[in-house]
């Protein structure tokens, strides 16, 4: 009689015994001579990576013994956050210690006690601003860059991140324009399997080179401390960067637009674009995942800020936003956050009808639903997931007649008026 555990113990056997195989097949190729291309090593290298990504779904709940080996373990050192003045940008990541001891002071307070779960967690640790770099690429902004796109990610999420590089994230010089691409991600949510997770992403990344990681975990809050992150990890190495577009990993983005976008508009200083709202109001619906208490938040509206599935902005100002978000408080929605630091620095975004991050709400069982002339005229359109996403940039990019010419530069786009023609309803959630 072969009892579950014994089954669990085979299977884990053949599993390691497969992913040993194919290491060491892997290892073999990479190190003989027969490969004539880097292209081809990259093709067998991405299918190993994809196969293993494979496994471990299916593993998912399997148990694993020690056999990725120990998970990195961070130096540890004892580090205070400071208010870094703009004038002495550090020139490497100088945070050390990932240890930081929850703020009691909170603890006393009469208010706290009525707060959600989530929301003393989330006080307990704000003062926690910065952690140490698992994953570093200073060498992506060692050249003048034009163009760096960084997309927030985890590390579950490896297929959108295969897409983005095959499609829209393709490091590429367009029409003398450098562009190159890295992927944000914090450490794994899932305890039990953030040992494995982890190995997987640094063979991803040995693979592509194009992670940065933090150690701090991938949360919904903590996507403030990726912004905070990723403005002081900018400041620090990337002085040659013109511009930066920053996504979500869930989005369809039109590179081209915005290159010509950018190219029409190479005087205007202090570029922050996106899908800019005015006057939002914080959510006081419990049940809503931008839910914030009034405890938190007292005025009425939050300062003018882009949806941070995708927006533009230029380098010199995203130096400047590291220095704005340290004199602030952290808060839990990233995008507001930025609006805040925005607001320090008097800067007001651009609203452009071309970024759709808050998605289209169209008729489902509308054909134009997916219409790719509209997609053409587009910059950054949420919501793309892997399959959908490859066939529209297909389509996008294919000899696609559309009866109007778009001007993307125009400050008044008329995406909307071609969605009104192709009959289709485009509306926005209300804040
Ligand atoms: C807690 O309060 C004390 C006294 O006001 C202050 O010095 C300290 O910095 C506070 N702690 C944190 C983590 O903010
Ligand atoms: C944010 O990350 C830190 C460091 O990993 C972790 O201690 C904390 O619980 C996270 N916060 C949230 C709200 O997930
Ligand atoms: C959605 O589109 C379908 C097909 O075009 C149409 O029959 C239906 O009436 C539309 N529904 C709404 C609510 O507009």
């Amino acid at each position: 009689m072969i009892t579950r555990e014994q089954k669990q113990v085979y299977k884990n056997m053949v599993f390691y015994s497969l992913m040993f195989f194919t290491v060491v097949v892997v290892l073999t190729v990479m190190y003989s001579a027969n490969i004539s291309s880097i292209q081809d090593l990259e093709r067998i290298e991405r299918q190993t990576y994809m196969k293993i990504m494979a496994e471990v779904d299916l593993q998912n709940k399997g148990f694993y013994p020690n056999f990725w080996g120990d998970s990195m373990q961070p130096v540890l050192s004892n580090t205070e956050n400071t208010v870094i003045n703009q004038d002495q940008r550090p020139t490497a990541w100088d945070i050390c210690s990932s240890s930081c001891s929850p703020n009691h002071n909170f603890t006393s307070l009469e208010w706290f006690e009525h707060l959600e779960f989530s929301f003393k967690q989330f006080l307990l640790y704000r003062h926690c601003r910065y952690f140490p770099i698992i994953m570093n690429h200073p060498e992506k902004c060692a050249e003048d860059v034009d163009l760096l796109m960084v997309i927030k990610s985890v590390i579950t999420q490896y297929d959108r991140r295969e897409v983005i590089r095959q499609t829209w994230g393709k490091e590429q010089v367009i029409e003398g324009k450098r562009i190159k691409t890295l992927f944000l991600l914090g450490t794994s949510s899932n305890e039990e399997e953030r040992a494995n997770h982890q190995k997987l992403l640094e063979y991803e990344d040995y693979i592509y080179g194009d992670i940065i990681q933090w150690d701090f975990m991938d949360s919904f809050f903590n996507l403030t401390l990726k912004e905070i992150h990723f403005l002081k990890w900018f400041s620090t190495y990337c002085g040659n960067t013109r511009y930066i577009f920053k996504g979500d990993d869930d989005v369809f983005v039109n590179v081209p637009n915005i290159l010509e976008y950018l190219g029409a508009n190479v005087d205007l200083k202090d570029l922050f674009v996106g899908h800019v709202l005015f006057k939002a109001k914080p959510i006081r619906i419990k049940t809503n995942k931008y839910y914030i208490p009034q405890a938190l938040y007292k005025k009425t509206h939050y300062p003018p800020y882009a949806g941070g599935g995708g927006f533009l902005m230029d380098g010199p100002l995203a130096r400047k936003l590291y220095g704005a978000c340290e004199t602030l408080e952290l808060y839990p929605i990233d995008d507001v956050f930025l609006g805040m630091c925005l607001e320090v620095l008097q800067v007001t975004p651009i609203k452009h009808n071309a970024f759709k991050t808050f998605g289209l709400v169209i008729n489902k069982s509308s054909k134009l639903n997916r219409e790719p002339c509209f997609f053409k005229a587009m910059i950054v359109v949420h919501k793309f997931l892997p399959p959908d996403l490859i066939n529209m940039w297909k389509l996008v990019n294919s000899d696609l007649v559309c009866s109007q010419k778009i001007e993307i530069a125009q400050s008044n786009f008329e995406g909307q008026k071609t969605m009104e023609k192709l009959g289709a309803e485009l509306s926005e959630p209300t804040s």
